[in-house]
């Protein structure tokens, strides 16, 4: 049986991925210091190290025996980039050269993930692969560093690898009382709140919204694209949502009224963000991916489920 490991495991999207490993009879170890992720998402049956990616000799022991790596752990977070950058990017960048190193030490493919961010403001929507980068923030900088540390790697080392593109990620277990959530999953509490949401301008911004269980087709499909080439793919729709959109079908699926806090415009915001899927399709071979609707309705049973006082009725 296939065996891997898989860093941020006990993080929203690492536990999906570990829960489909596993259903399919893979053996899975994590690999997380629990600053975000939490025990109790812990896949059944996949064993869990409680460590530092940043630290070497502690990722290097993580792989003993492994087939291949999907690097998940990160602080997944833009805003604590900035308040700590440093800190960030030794978790984030040099956390990864560290999963490069020790894949290099014993000939494993790595699939990674990458950002969204490391688009930037760049407005050439739908963004394909092919797009300039222009990271506006110490998170996307740091995920645009792994993607050339991606290609040394494979160059220099002969390391295989994947990196994936994520545009806004959602789905069951994004912790909605983390303030560095998605929007979704803070959209979910206001409302279970009786609270407003709160839109900044005229909630006519667009994101490429995905589906938890379309990332960890991506992530499964990039086990088997991972290659010296350090190819990157997009995961994203290639659907716009705004931001309004968003809290309609939301307050829909819960059965309470919308209620709005309009607030200025931020600045520095990027209006638009929209991916191009044709390469993930094509190469990864993904179908056509989960409806935005059906996609929210999971997450709002989720909550009913495991949070109900977080939800309305
Ligand atoms: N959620 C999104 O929309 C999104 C979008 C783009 C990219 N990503 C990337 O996807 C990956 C997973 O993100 P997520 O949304 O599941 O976030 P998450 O915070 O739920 O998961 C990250 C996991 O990494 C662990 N971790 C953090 N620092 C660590 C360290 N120093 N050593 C070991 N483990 C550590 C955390 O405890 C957590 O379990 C991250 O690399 C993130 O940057 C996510």
């Amino acid at each position: 049986m296939p065996h891997y490991l898989v860093t941020g495991g006990c993080g929203f999207i690492g536990s999906h991925l570990c829960d489909a490993l596993r259903r399919r009879g893979d053996a899975v170890r994590v690999l997380d210091d629990l600053s975000t992720g939490h025990r109790g998402n812990l896949a059944p049956g996949a064993s869990l190290i409680v460590g530092d990616i940043a630290d070497p000799a502690a990722v290097r022991a993580a792989t003993e025996g492994v087939d291949g790596i999907i690097h998940l752990a990160a602080i997944a977070s833009v805003e604590r980039a900035a308040q700590d950058w440093l800190g960030t990017h030794r978790v984030n960048l040099t956390g990864t050269i560290a999963v490069f190193e020790a894949a290099r030490a014993r000939h494993l493919p790595v699939v990674y993930a990458s950002s969204a961010a490391v688009y930037g403001d760049n407005a050439a929507l739908p963004l394909s692969e092919e797009a300039m980068t222009r990271p506006l923030s110490a998170y996307g900088a740091d995920k645009l560093g792994c993607e050339q540390q991606a290609r040394v790697a494979g160059l220099v080392h002969g390391v295989p690898t994947a990196g994936l593109r994520f545009f806004n990620v959602f789905g069951p277990r994004q912790d909605p009382a983390s303030p560095y959530s998605g929007v979704i999953s803070i959209f979910c509490d206001r409302l279970a709140r009786g609270e407003a949401i709160t839109v900044y301008g005229d909630g006519q911004q667009t994101r490429d919204f995905v589906n938890i269980a379309d990332v960890v087709r991506a992530l499964l499909a990039g086990l088997d694209r991972a290659s010296t080439a350090a190819p990157v793919f997009n995961v994203c729709t290639g659907r716009p949502t705004s931001v309004l959109t968003l809290a309609e079908t939301i307050a829909a699926l819960c059965g309470v009224p919308l209620q709005l806090a309009h607030q200025p415009a931020r600045s520095g915001e990027i209006r638009h963000s929209l991916g191009d899927a044709g390469r993930a399709r094509a190469v990864l071979g993904l179908g056509e991916p989960v409806g935005l609707r059906e996609g929210l309705a999971d997450v709002v049973a989720w909550l009913r489920a495991d949070r109900p006082a977080l939800v309305p009725g």
